[in-house]
């Protein structure tokens, strides 16, 4: 393998939104870092995205822990985006817009009652809203809606924007990208400590300590033993990207019904999804799919039937055993894993940079952290 550059503190595999986010922090505190990209920064799982920032009802759905790790990211959202609009000189793209949760017959009454309670005993500000009153702040909804509730601390970012502001943000800060740079594998030395990344071509990237945030592709990763591997496969998501030629307007929140969304982008753009499915690597787009999510829409939203459809394409939401992230050093010694964020990436991303910065430093994770270490899946290394 031959030696390509000088050796970095840390490189990062992946440069979505969330190796962005750790590259930038990590630069940010003064390591030597290099993002390596296969493609294009911010163009795989992080461009399907919504960017729903919905800590609740994304989260809740898999375990408590992970709910208050998804609070503490939601909190923590403002001033992340603050910060990152000021270090890139870009808009992040983040609308503090609220989320409509509405409901149409019984079943799905019933089930906003419950969505009711458990906010309430969260201590989150949501509010019960007649459908008059619902059809007050978003007249384009449907008049036979039956019940709403709207939740005041969910949010959406745009994270196609997310992923620019990053990358400027990064150099800006003296963290190196490398696009194009197609990863093999991680390289050790005789002593089975992490030395650098192999890419595809031979040349070696020389490293001290290696972060994985390849998301569902983490898996095809070369050089780590089985036994130090995080088990990862890819939830298929398919999504629209709709367009109002008359401007914004139709919608300005994020409304959310029985398993679908739809994000407005506040220039008249939204985002319509998404699918859950298990099939691999397939990205492919199906008339069924399509045709289902538009008819949730329109029913929904009729004025949604006017909206050009610009774009159709499909996501990885990259996922492990137990759907829950796994964020911090594995078993392998300098090796750290930010990866299986299923349906979270967006929101938990500036979190999962601070967990994997405190690891990069040697810190002792904070008692959230402990639940989503890697090593729940991997062993733990010796000295870690
Ligand atoms: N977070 C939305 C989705 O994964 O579809």
């Amino acid at each position: 393998m031959r030696n390509g550059s000088s050796s970095f503190d840390v490189a990062i595999i992946g440069g979505g939104a969330i190796g962005l986010s750790i590259g930038l922090r990590a630069a940010q505190r003064g390591l030597r870092v290099v993002v390596l990209e296969r493609g294009e920064p911010g163009r795989g799982t992080s461009w399907v995205a919504a960017g729903m920032l919905a800590p609740v009802a994304e989260a809740r759905l898999v375990e408590q822990s992970l709910l208050e790790l998804s609070l503490a990211a939601a909190a923590g959202y403002p001033r992340f985006v603050e910060q990152l609009r000021a270090t890139s000189g870009a808009d992040p793209g983040y609308l503090s817009c609220s989320t409509l949760f509405v409901a149409r017959d019984r079943d799905e009454a019933e089930a906003l009652e419950r969505e009711l309670e458990l906010r309430r005993g969260l201590g989150l500000a949501v509010e019960r809203l007649r459908a008059s009153a619902a059809r007050v702040l978003e007249p384009a909804l449907t008049p036979s809606l039956r019940l709403a509730l709207e939740v005041h601390g969910d949010h959406a970012i745009d994270p196609r924007k997310l992923t620019a502001a990053l990358t400027a943000a990064l150099a800006r800060a003296g963290g190196e990208l490398r696009a194009g740079a197609a990863v093999e594998g991680v390289e050790t030395d005789s002593s089975g400590r992490v030395e650098g990344v192999g890419l595809a071509g031979g040349e070696l990237v020389p490293a001290a300590q290696v972060v994985i945030a390849a998301g569902a592709w983490a898996g095809g990763l070369g050089g780590i033993p089985e036994g130090a591997r995080v088990p990862i496969h890819a939830v298929k998501g398919q999504i629209l990207r709709l367009r109002d030629p008359s401007g914004p307007g139709l919608l300005s929140r994020v409304v959310r019904i029985a398993g679908g969304y739809i994000v407005p982008r506040g220039d008249g753009r939204y985002v319509l999804g998404a699918t859950m499915e298990e099939r691999g690597f397939d990205t492919t787009v199906t008339a069924g799919a399509v045709f289902e999510l538009l008819r949730e829409a329109i029913e929904l939203v009729p004025g949604a039937s006017e909206l050009v459809i610009d774009e159709l394409c499909a996501g990885l939401r990259p996922t492990t055993p137990d759907n829950a992230p796994a964020i911090g050093p594995g078993a392998l010694p300098g090796l750290h894993w930010a990866v299986g964020h299923h349906r979270n990436g967006i929101l938990l991303a500036p979190i999962t940079a601070e967990l994997v910065l405190a690891g990069l430093l040697g810190e002792e994770p904070p008692p959230l952290a402990e639940r989503f270490l890697p090593t729940r899946f991997t062993g733990v290394a010796a000295g870690v």
